[in-house]
This record gives C-alpha cells, structure tokens and sequence, in this order.
C-alpha cells in the first residue's frame, strides 16, 4: 500500500519536473511589468497624495523590478488620478537599470513626456483594443481612428529614442461587446507591431478569460507567426483566473508578466473590472515553478503593505496575506517563547 503511493508520487514528481523542464530549457528568466503606480492607482476615486505615490514607486525601485509603470500622460478630465504626472516623475529617486514609463495616447501626451527630458520617462506605451466599444468608452475614438494617432506618437517617440509599448485591451472579452475572438486581436497586434511597438501586452481588461480562452488567442497569435517573445500577458482577477491563465501563457512560451502590487488596479472604462493579477502571487508562483524573476519577495510586500495601508484598504494578495499572517505568528511564538 504504502510501496503503492510513493510509485504514485514518483510518477507524478516525474511528469511535473518533465512538464515544467521542458519550459525551463526554453527560457528560465520571466520579465515582471509592473504596473502598481498606473493601473493600480488610476481608478482611485479619492486623489491619492503625491508623496505617497512617489514614496510607493521609490519602495518598489528597491525590489529588484526592472520596468515599472509610474503614471500617464492623459487627459486629467477622464482621469484624475493621473494628473500629477509631471510631479511623480520628478519626485522620485531613479534607479540606474530601472526603466521608468508611462501612457501616451496622443501627441498632447508624447510631446509632453519630450518636454520634460531628463524628468520625463525611459518608454512610453500606447493603448488600443480588440472591442470598437471599448475603445471609444476608453479613449473617444474608434479603434482604426487611435490607430492613426499611434502612428503619430510612435514617431515622435522613435525620433527621441523613447521605445514604445503596446497595450492590447479586451482580448477575450469586453464588458460592453462580451465575448472577443482571437479573430479580432490579430491585426491589432500585427499594426503596433509594425507601427513600431517593441512588445505588445495582451490585456484581458476584465479578468474573464480562463486557461481554454487563454490558449484559444495565443495559438491564433502563434499561428499568425507572432513570436512569442514580442508579447506579454496583463490579468485583471476578477474572476480569479489570473494566475491559471498566467501558467497557461507562461506553458505557451511567453516571458513577460505585467502586474500591480497587492492586487490594485481596475480600469475607470471597463465598470466591475477589479485589480491586476497581484505581483507578490506572480513571483510565488514563478519562484515555485523554478523561474527567475530578480524580484525579491518580502520588499514586495513591504511596498504592498505601505501603498494598502496609505489606501486604507486590504491588501489583495493572497501570498502577501498569508506570509505577514506566518511572520506575525512567528513573532508572537518568540515573544511568548521569551516570556516564559
Ligand atoms: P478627447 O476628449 O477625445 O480629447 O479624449 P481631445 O483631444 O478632444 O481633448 C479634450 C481635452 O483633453 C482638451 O482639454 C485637451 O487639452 C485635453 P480642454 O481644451 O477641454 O481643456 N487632453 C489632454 N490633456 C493632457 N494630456 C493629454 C491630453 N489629451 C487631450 N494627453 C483622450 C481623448 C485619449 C485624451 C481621453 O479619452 C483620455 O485621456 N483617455 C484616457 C483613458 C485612460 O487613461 N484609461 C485608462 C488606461 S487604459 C487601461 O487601463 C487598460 C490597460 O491597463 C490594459 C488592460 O487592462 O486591458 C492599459
Ligand atoms: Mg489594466
């Protein structure tokens, strides 16, 4: 009986260490995007105090994290939040091989992020969407319409050597259209790519998509010869599917995760869209999965717990919760340890 389970186990152990082997010798290190200070602010209905924002990205510069949304050069009448770009950028301690960026939809944008040098960002990123509704309740315009304006940006930026990031939004459904294609998203990729976009992220908006719809889009992308390298994969959890569709992304070869600490986030346009896919459950996962991230952990927490607390809110990532919840058992276990 016993004999029985561990050949069980052995087998199981076997097919796993195959399974995720097989995505190791692929490529072992997994970029982290994160986009806390972005997304996972700009829906905040109370404007947030500058010196938080700037103390909250100056925690995350000191995690190891590589790329980190600050902010976005967009209208202040259609989000507030965002409006004190040009006070973040300044405010903040800049890390040498951090890089630094932030939405772009329009020239007004771009040639503001110009104008300010040295104090503006290392990229930008423009956004479109697979859902012409979607597009226009984000952004005003249809979505061939933004396409032309990207165009616009992306030349101004490539003119200043400022690399531009895609963003794809609604890629397996949209809250006023429902259910996308793959169909759909194809030839929107295909025009950042060629407009310029050194990445494209795959935005599913409001956290519907499941592993099946996952794998549904990237074998279209795939099949459109797409490589897997000029993508990255962004997860809201609404229905908690994100980390699920995150493997399934991940067994598919893609290399780069976008992410917001303890779970902020939701997009002002896409009502009942909650937060990102939270960054500190990105890393547990990749950690557990064997890959490389440079990310340290317990700093991303800190820098979760500091931006909850100021937000007066709970933090919504499980692994942050659970592992404060054993660091305070600890505590408490050493305390009484010494009281006896
Ligand atoms: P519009 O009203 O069509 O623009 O908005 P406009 O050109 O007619 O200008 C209207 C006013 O806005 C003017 O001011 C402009 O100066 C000003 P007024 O003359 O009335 O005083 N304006 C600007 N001000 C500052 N910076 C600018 C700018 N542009 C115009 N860049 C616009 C069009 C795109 C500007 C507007 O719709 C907008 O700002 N939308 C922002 C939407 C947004 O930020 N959404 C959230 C980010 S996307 C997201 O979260 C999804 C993502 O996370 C991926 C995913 O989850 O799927 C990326
Ligand atoms: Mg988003």
């Amino acid at each position: 009986m016993c004999s029985r389970i561990i050949l069980r186990r052995m087998i199981q152990y076997n097919i796993l260490s195959r399974k995720y082997n097989s995505t190791l010798s692929n490529d072992n290190f997994v970029r982290i995007f994160e986009v806390g200070p972005r997304d996972g602010l700009q829906n905040e209905k109370i404007q947030v105090p500058t010196s938080i924002k700037i103390e909250f990205i100056n925690r995350l510069s000191q995690t190891g994290l590589k790329y980190i949304e600050v902010t976005s050069f967009v209208s202040p009448k259609w989000v507030p939040q965002m409006s004190d770009h040009v006070e973040v950028l300044a405010g903040i301690d800049r890390i040498p091989g951090i890089c630094y960026s932030a939405l772009t939809p329009n020239v007004q944008g771009i040639n503001k992020v110009v104008s300010l040098g040295k104090k503006g960002v290392d990229e930008v990123a423009i956004f479109s969407a697979a859902s012409e509704t979607f597009s226009k309740k984000n952004i005003n315009c249809s979505i061939e319409t933004s396409l032309q304006r990207f165009n616009d940006v992306v030349k101004i930026a490539r003119e200043k050597d400022l690399p531009v990031r895609g963003y794809v939004s609604c890629v397996v459904g949209c809250p006023y259209e429902g259910k996308i294609k793959p169909s759909q998203v194809v030839p929107i990729i295909k025009k950042l790519l060629d407009m310029g976009c050194y990445e494209i992220s795959l935005g599913d908006t409001i956290g519907v998509g499941t592993p099946k719809s996952i794998y549904d889009l990237l074998k279209e992308i795939q099949s459109n010869d797409i490589p897997s390298n000029k993508l990255a994969i962004h997860c809201h959890d609404t229905y908690g599917q994100a980390i699920a569709n995150i493997t399934q992304a991940l067994d598919m070869g893609i290399r780069c995760i976008d992410s917001s600490v303890a779970g902020l986030g939701g997009c002002p346009y896409a009502k009942g869209a909650t937060g990102n896919v939270a960054t500190e459950d990105v890393i547990y996962l990749l950690d557990g999965l064997g890959y490389e991230t440079g990310v340290d952990l317990n700093r991303l927490i800190d820098a979760g717990q500091f931006i909850t607390e100021a937000l007066k809110r709970e933090n919504a990532s499980k692994v942050a919760r659970a592992l404060l919840c054993k660091q305070q058992g600890e505590t408490k276990t050493t305390v009484k340890s010494n009281q006896t």
